[in-house]
């Protein structure tokens, strides 16, 4: 990890949102006139997308354009009025996202929102990616405060679930399991059972398992990378290794740390 460097406190106790705002706005610093971005999902880049639409209404950023991580910040950035790219043909400079988890060599875990594949390849595109994030994300290993996501195909889930398992057989306190959110009611509502579950379906079709580890994960994270990408049915998964050029933290003090 390189520099890190605080600004002052604003006066006042700040919200979590509120941090995610500040950490959003710091971001938007380093866009200039004539830039692609890469625009992430959830709820701090959320903060982002809302300050590049202001800014682009008063005419301070002309010629920025952005690709969506996520079919919501396709339609959260349409309705800012940020113009929108697809992927192939944009050269992406820079892209800011939020991320579940920062550990101190700014691994990232993303995707609890369930958009880590399409953030991986335009994130992965770009020539700089920013992370903001407030400071309850930063942890001493990835894993610690909740699940890391893999997108696999909704074909044999179950059994790709199953060889995940595998990989980490008789490993204490860790567990895997599908994704699910609540069903639909059916149509009517009379037969519908309130208590059923149904996979969380991604952006691409596509399910999610998420890996439980007590504790956050230990060993050499890109040889687990590549044991998990070999299994056939995995498409990706939300480890974000050596990917993040730079991390904007808002701390609770109200101070923001800056790490590249
Ligand atoms: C979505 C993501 C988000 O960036 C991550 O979940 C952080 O979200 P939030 O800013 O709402 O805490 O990876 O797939």
């Amino acid at each position: 990890m390189g520099s890190a460097a605080a600004s002052p406190p604003p006066s006042g106790k700040l919200t979590q949102e509120e941090l995610k705002r500040v950490a959003a706005h710091r971001a938007v610093e380093f866009v200039e006139p004539g830039m692609t971005l890469g625009l992430g999902t959830g709820s701090t880049a959320a903060h982002a997308l809302d300050r590049l639409g202001d800014l682009l209404r008063a005419g301070a950023l002309p010629g920025v354009a952005g690709v969506p991580t996520s079919l919501k910040t396709e339609a959260h950035a349409a309705r800012a009025g940020i113009p929108l790219l697809p992927l192939p043909g944009a050269r992406i400079a820079l892209s800011i996202d939020g991320a579940d988890e920062v550990d101190p060599d700014l691994n990232l875990v993303k995707g609890r929102g369930g958009s880590l594949l399409r953030e991986k390849m335009i994130e992965g595109a770009g020539a700089r990616f920013v992370v903001i994030v407030d400071e309850s994300k930063l942890v001493p290993r990835l894993g610690c405060t909740g699940a890391i996501p893999v997108e696999v195909i909704p074909f044999g889930a179950l059994h790709t679930l199953g060889l995940i398992r595998g990989l980490f057989d008789g490993l204490p306190g860790f567990h895997a399991r599908l994704r699910t959110v609540p069903a639909a009611p059916a149509k009517g509502g009379e037969d519908s059972d309130s208590e059923s579950e149904q996979p969380f379906v991604t952006d691409n079709g596509n399910y999610i398992v998420e890996m439980f580890f007590e504790d956050g994960i230990r060993g050499d994270l890109r040889d687990i990378s590549d044991r998990l990408l070999r299994i056939t049915g995995v498409v990706e998964h939300g480890m974000f290794l050596g990917m993040a050029t730079t991390v904007i933290v808002a701390n609770k003090d109200g101070t923001v740390s800056v790490m590249d």
